[in-house]
């Protein structure tokens, strides 16, 4: 009987961004992150009879080659941690709850649910447990933010000397430190334009190698790991939202000065920006937004505020489609 595995996995949100790496997906700064509940990859793996192809992918039931060779390629460099990747063929099957089209980076889910359905496997045929360090390690190997999807509420990857036992291959969580008020907060992400993005997250990684401006970025990215760290200890949200805002910004701001630049924001995303700080100033509500590598706004606010920020989003942003979503508790087996 051929073994199959299946597991779900999260999207996470970066608080403070990863911009830039080096060698084979290390991050050139640290990077904290929201792992989400409501958007993620349900992913199954079974082991066939070696056959002359490798891997099958389907997604959403369809054949689909090209990502299969991506896996194939993430296969072939991780067989040397999990050799009994060697011996089998792969069908892979997966999902997305998140509808199509909408926008939302799904490598970090993608990824996740794979090297957990991977380290599965090989406990199944090898009997040993592999660490959920190396799940994120493998995680990583396939798309550098996936490696903090592998846990529940907030991650942080890329050593620091803030964070004790923080690793540039693994993410570690970091829940026991963080403040409860962090642990139920609320994601609203509208999506103002679904569209394939024009500079894909690994153009615009490489193009900080020569942005003129990478050094001052990525030493602003250790400082505001360490003041976010504190804010999540503390429950200081002001500062929370203060750090979140300034990091969404900068990275789109490298974006903008890179050579070849680039904009992935939309007038709308300033537009739906400036109402959230409007709204915040107006009513002392603590919402903030931040954004991926693309121009929909994820809207960040404590749970106890849902009420009052989802009548907001409602009125001022009812023509785009929106996906609620939560911190959440990480991949789960199926
Ligand atoms: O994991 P990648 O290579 O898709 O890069 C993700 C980069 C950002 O989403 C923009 C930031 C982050 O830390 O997730």
């Amino acid at each position: 009987m051929n073994r199959i595995v299946k597991w779900e996995s999260p999207s996470n949100i970066a608080l403070v961004k990863y911009w830039g790496k080096h060698n084979f997906q290390l991050p050139n700064n640290p990077s904290i992150s929201f792992t989400l509940n409501n958007s993620k990859s349900i992913t199954s793996v079974e082991l066939i009879t070696k056959q002359t192809k490798k891997v099958d992918f389907y997604f959403d039931n369809k054949l689909n080659t090209n990502f299969g060779l991506r896996i194939e390629k993430y296969l072939k460099n991780i067989s040397l941690e999990l050799p009994y990747i060697n011996d089998y063929s792969f069908i892979i099957k997966s999902t997305n709850t998140f509808p199509h089209s909408t926008g939302i980076a799904s490598s970090a889910s993608a990824f996740s649910a794979l090297a957990m359905c991977l380290i599965n496997l090989n406990s199944e045929i090898n009997n040993s447990i592999i660490s959920i360090k190396e799940a994120s390690n493998l995680a990583r190997l396939g798309s550098g933010s996936a490696c903090r999807s592998v846990y529940g509420g907030v991650s942080i990857w890329g050593e620091t000397i803030d964070i004790d036992n923080s690793a540039n291959e693994y993410a570690i969580p970091l829940n026991n430190e963080v403040n409860t008020i962090f642990k139920t907060f609320r994601d609203d992400i509208i999506i103002v334009d679904a569209d394939k993005k024009s500079v894909s997250s690994s153009a615009g990684h490489k193009l900080m190698d020569t942005n003129p401006y990478s050094v001052e970025k990525y030493n602003q990215a250790f400082i505001n790991v360490k003041l976010l760290y504190n804010a999540l200890k503390n429950g200081n949200i002001g500062e929370f939202i203060r750090i979140v805002e300034l990091e969404a910004l900068s990275l789109h701001s490298m974006m903008m000065i890179s050579n070849p630049s680039f904009i992935l924001m939309k007038p709308d995303t300033l537009n739906i920006i400036n109402k959230i700080r409007e709204f915040r100033n107006d009513t002392s509500i603590p919402v903030c937004f931040t954004l991926d590598a693309g121009p929909n706004v994820h809207i960040l606010y404590p749970d106890e505020n849902k009420i009052k920020v989802q009548k907001f989003i409602s009125s001022e942003m009812n023509n785009y489609r929106i996906i609620n979503d939560f911190v959440g508790e990480g991949p789960l087996k199926l």
